[in-house]
């Protein structure tokens, strides 16, 4: 049932270019050139911002979401945790969509999340991995992630298969508003159907990924740096490496560095640095000295172009194929899933039930 592989873990992050290949299939149908939310009448033109909430991981899938609708479509979006969401008590005003993230559909916080937005937003939407579950249920529409079972504790291919939907999303929004052009809009379906066989591609880049993670287990700490839609990528590299391996992890945004965690680095101290050569790559980079500066050691996640420019000095590299700039978010997961895998392989803990955490969370 593990298909060839030692965990669960390992089987579903291998298997992402088959399920999001699925669900990109089921929200872009082949041979069409729009967007179909299956199930779904939604228009976008008739709301006028977006509030996200979720927990963990799936938080982390509406925080890079934020920056696609934000750049794609125009549309203000706000995102929280459901924990502190729901004890807020925010107001929702206006045309507002209550947009509910949960591979499991069950989880305690995000389910009183959305029944404290029952009368108050205008559309409640969930986007679950699991279409009988009480998220799912409660929802005016669930948007199902394909994603299959997911029986390793700490999510993966749920976490891609959000992305890709949640990005599906942000594009049907953008093609109502009018925010994007029918070229652009063509441009970004032709990636996402490509995206199979580039993440296939990550994939292939395991024992590169596999050396530098021998080299984060023997670390106490390390630090994840990354910018723009790279920034909550970093941070859940970090849930993930902290989750299995045990080894403390933080995920910062890059621009954060000298705002405080730059008193943390020293020789022991390695900083994973996400950085597709994108428009922010400069400013990464010059982070990235800051770090080497001070004797940090880097590991550079890149593709061809940003390897040419930044390479000198650096620790060790990942390479990653380039891709269109708004799917980086779900290419460079396979390098964050399994630096945290390998990790947590080096240092024998139990990869596919780390301690004190369950699958599913529905107690508060
Ligand atoms: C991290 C992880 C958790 C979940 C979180 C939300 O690997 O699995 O952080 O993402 O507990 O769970 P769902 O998505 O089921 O609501």
């Amino acid at each position: 049932e593990k298909n060839g592989h030692k965990h669960f873990m390992a089987k579903e992050i291998a298997e992402q270019p088959i399920v999001i290949a699925d669900a990109i299939r089921s929200y872009l149908p082949s041979g069409g050139d729009q967007v179909v939310l299956p199930g779904a009448d939604l228009d976008f033109t008739k709301l006028d911002r977006l509030t996200m909430v979720a927990c963990g991981t799936a938080f982390y899938a509406c925080l890079t979401a934020k920056y696609w609708f934000e750049q794609l479509a125009q549309m203000p979006v706000e995102v929280d945790i459901a924990s502190e969401f729901r004890y807020r008590e925010p107001p929702i005003t206006g045309r507002t969509m209550a947009l509910f993230v949960s591979q499991s559909g069950e989880t305690a916080d995000t389910l009183a999340a959305l029944r404290y937005c029952e009368g108050k937003a205008d559309k409640i939407v969930s986007v679950v991995n699991v279409p009988e579950s009480s998220i799912a249920r409660e929802s005016d529409i669930a948007l199902p992630i394909h994603a299959g079972v997911e029986i390793g504790v700490a999510s993966t291919k749920a976490f891609t298969c959000q992305l890709s939907v949640l990005l599906m999303m942000a594009l049907k929004a953008a093609a109502d508003r009018g925010t994007l052009t029918d070229d652009e809009l063509a441009d970004h379906y032709a990636a996402l159907r490509g995206l199979p066989t580039v993440m296939n591609a990550a994939l292939d880049q395991n024992p590169a990924i596999k050396t530098s993670a021998q080299r984060l287990s023997e670390a106490r700490d390390v630090l994840f740096l990354g910018r723009g839609l790279m920034y909550p990528l970093a941070m859940e590299g970090a849930l993930k490496l902290k989750e299995i391996s045990y080894v403390h992890a933080e995920g910062y945004a890059s621009g954060e560095l000298k705002h405080g965690p730059i008193a943390l680095i020293d020789k022991n101290m390695p900083v994973v640095v996400m950085a597709p050569r994108d428009t922010v790559f400069d400013k990464t980079v010059s982070n990235m000295q800051e770090v080497m500066a001070r004797k940090g050691k880097v590991i550079l996640v890149s593709d061809d172009d940003g390897i040419a420019e930044a390479e000198d000095g650096v620790w060790s590299i990942i390479r990653m194929p380039h891709v269109h700039s708004s799917l980086t978010p779900i290419l460079y997961s396979v390098p964050a899933q399994l630096l945290a895998y390998h990790t947590a392989v080096a240092k024998g803990t139990d990869v596919d039930q780390p301690r004190n955490l369950a699958k599913s969370v529905t107690v508060e």
